[in-house]
């Protein structure tokens, strides 16, 4: 099936970011280092890693952190180049990927993720699109987001990333009951937002990587408030899902919930060690959090 490609993606990051107050009262979540790069630019570089061209950031108050962050600053270009300090160069350039652009969007009321994308249509228009939650930090070889083009590329059907959580974890996610359709790709074929572990249909969770056709659009301009009082981008997906035209893949790659603060140190810690800052774990040590003794 020949599928449109998909050029652009969405990154919404107008959310209060209340699990980390007060680190987030002055700054968006998004701008949050994982050592030494925002949360932001791991997504951003996921993105242009899978293709995209166009980067649709969704802002809310405080937004001038992120737009700063991609922009160019020529005078600390020039500084560091005339001092020969090119590997500091290098990262400062690497905020901006080429043959990417930015498109920065105001939403103006924090009405949920599904009110967030659809503040996406005017740029988006009748176009396939990924949707990218920079506060899950997910270190996959290809990027994950890459991984959901591919199905989409294939399979012509909007697909949302998942992986199987604790039974214990299902009211934390939207999970998904799904039918095999094509290795690690499945289809949907039912939906139910953060149920508790004895109504989850299964304990595959949806997690914060989206490739959507643009019929969500519709469903979205249609969706009341749910849960929270907010607009769910869970709901209307789940509209679409008669249509047939919902596949959710389980990617592969390792997921740091960095929405809070456990998920946040331990990706800190592991990012650490890939980078040779920390030892590396040793037999014996803790799955994730083991600091040197
Ligand atoms: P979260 O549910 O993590 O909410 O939003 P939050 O505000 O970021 O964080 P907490 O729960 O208060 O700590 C999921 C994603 O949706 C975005 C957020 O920025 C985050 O990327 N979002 C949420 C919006 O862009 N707009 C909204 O109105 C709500």
């Amino acid at each position: 099936m020949s599928a449109k490609k998909v050029r652009k993606a969405v990154f919404p990051a107008a959310g209060f970011g209340t699990r980390f107050l007060p680190a987030t009262k002055a700054m968006p979540k998004e701008m949050m280092p994982v050592v030494d790069k925002p949360l932001i630019q791991y997504a951003v570089e996921e993105a242009a890693e899978a293709g995209i061209e166009q980067m649709i950031i969704i802002t809310g108050r405080n937004k001038r952190a992120i737009e700063d962050h991609f922009d160019r600053v020529p005078e600390l270009e020039q500084e560091l180049l005339a001092k020969g300090k090119h590997d500091l160069y290098e990262a400062l350039h690497s905020a901006t990927p080429n043959n990417v652009n930015f498109i920065f969007i105001r939403q103006p009321e924090q009405l949920g993720l599904g009110h967030a994308v659809l503040c996406a249509l005017p740029v988006v228009g009748d176009e396939p699109f990924a949707v990218i939650l920079a506060d899950d930090l997910i270190d996959a070889q290809p990027g994950v987001t890459r991984q959901l083009v591919q199905a989409y590329e294939k399979h012509g059907a909007s697909v949302l990333a998942v992986q199987d959580v604790p039974l214990a974890e299902t009211s934390r996610y939207g999970i998904v009951a799904a039918a095999p359709l094509d290795g690690a790709t499945e289809r949907v074929t039912g939906m139910v937002e953060k149920p508790r572990p004895s109504e989850a249909p299964s304990t595959l969770a949806v997690v914060g990587r989206y490739v959507l056709r643009p019929e969500i659009f519709d469903e979205l301009a249609r969706t009341e408030r749910g849960s929270g009082g907010e607009i769910q981008l869970t709901d209307a997906i789940a509209r679409r899902i008669r249509h047939g035209e919902v596949l959710a893949h389980r990617f592969s790659g390792t997921r740091f919930d960095c929405g809070n603060k456990e998920g946040f140190l331990t990706a800190n810690i592991a990012f650490a060690r890939k980078q040779g800052l920390l030892p590396a774990r040793r037999a014996g040590d803790p799955e994730d959090v083991s600091f040197p003794g």
